[in-house]
């Protein structure tokens, strides 16, 4: 009976804490989940060699495709559960430990493109913010209601583009495969910018399975931690400080989501 029990309750606390990227802030204004391509479930892709690692599991596309400005400050938002936006839900638990990632990848039509087709660059990362103690930027997430900011390149072309953002879980990392993936993407129209076209990577392609910001021990001093993927467009690599990372709200608590988030057509 008791193991019974003990693997009953591990396995809800574990799909208790997946989580899924599904709502959308465009310079402070809340946009819900107006143009974001809602993964099925908020379980995770572990095989990096996938199609599902660029957009998730047979994502629909969204009806609605947000315009931005290049230069605009976007808002990720992660929670646990699809239907709720609670900040007191951590964004994603479980000591689901692990770096976020914010790729985008032009495309001819954001309503249509396939993300595992599509050209990416990095604009953003956050990996291990502080070594003391090791902190991770999913700590960073769930100190934040789920909130994590990104600035749209002011160089790039305008136009359609995907935007995926991605928390990678190293939980249970330390063995081939246990690299929980967490993606979604996002139909962004981009006006503006310049003519600047960032080197891209693919994906699937850019992440190896033993990469050694995926196959890893967490569970021990690091101290430094090598994000996977490349390095972000125009950003130099994010450093780990050694003194104590705060623990409150960066983001704009006073910004609650809205009963009814603007619609993008
Ligand atoms: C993008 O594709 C959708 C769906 O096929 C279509 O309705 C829309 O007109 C296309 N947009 C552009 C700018 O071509």
């Amino acid at each position: 009976m008791f193991p019974y029990v003990v693997l009953i309750s591990s396995l809800v606390a574990s799909a208790a804490a997946h989580a899924t990227f599904q709502e959308l802030w465009i310079n402070g204004v809340d946009h819900g989940g107006s143009c974001v391509r809602l993964p099925l479930s908020n379980s995770p892709v572990t095989d990096v060699t996938s199609d599902d690692l660029a957009c998730n599991v047979n994502a629909s596309p969204s009806p609605g495709t947000c315009t931005v400005n290049a230069g605009d400050t976007l808002t990720v938002e992660m929670h646990q559960q699809p239907a709720s936006r609670s900040c007191a839900t951590q964004a994603i638990g479980g000591d689901h430990y692990g770096p976020i990632n914010v790729y985008m990848a032009k495309v001819a039509n954001a309503s249509t493109a396939v993300g595992s087709a599509a050209a990416w660059f990095k604009i953003d990362e956050m990996g291990l913010p502080s070594s003391n103690p090791d902190y991770w930027a999913t700590e960073v997430l769930n100190d934040n209601c789920g909130h994590f900011d990104v600035k749209i390149p002011t160089e790039i072309e305008p136009g359609d583009y995907l935007l995926r953002a991605e928390v990678i879980a190293l939980h249970v990392a330390s063995t081939v495969g246990g690299a929980q993936f967490y993606m979604s993407c996002y139909q962004l129209h981009v006006d503006g910018g310049g003519s600047a076209t960032p080197a891209t990577v693919s994906i699937p392609g850019t992440y190896n399975a033993e990469d050694p910001g995926i196959l890893i021990n967490i569970y021990t001093q690091l101290n430094t931690y090598d994000i996977p993927g490349p390095t972000p467009y125009n950003l130099p690599s994010p450093t780990v400080a050694t003194t104590a990372w705060p623990t409150t709200a960066t983001w704009n608590t006073a910004s609650q989501p809205t009963a009814d988030p603007t619609n993008d057509p």
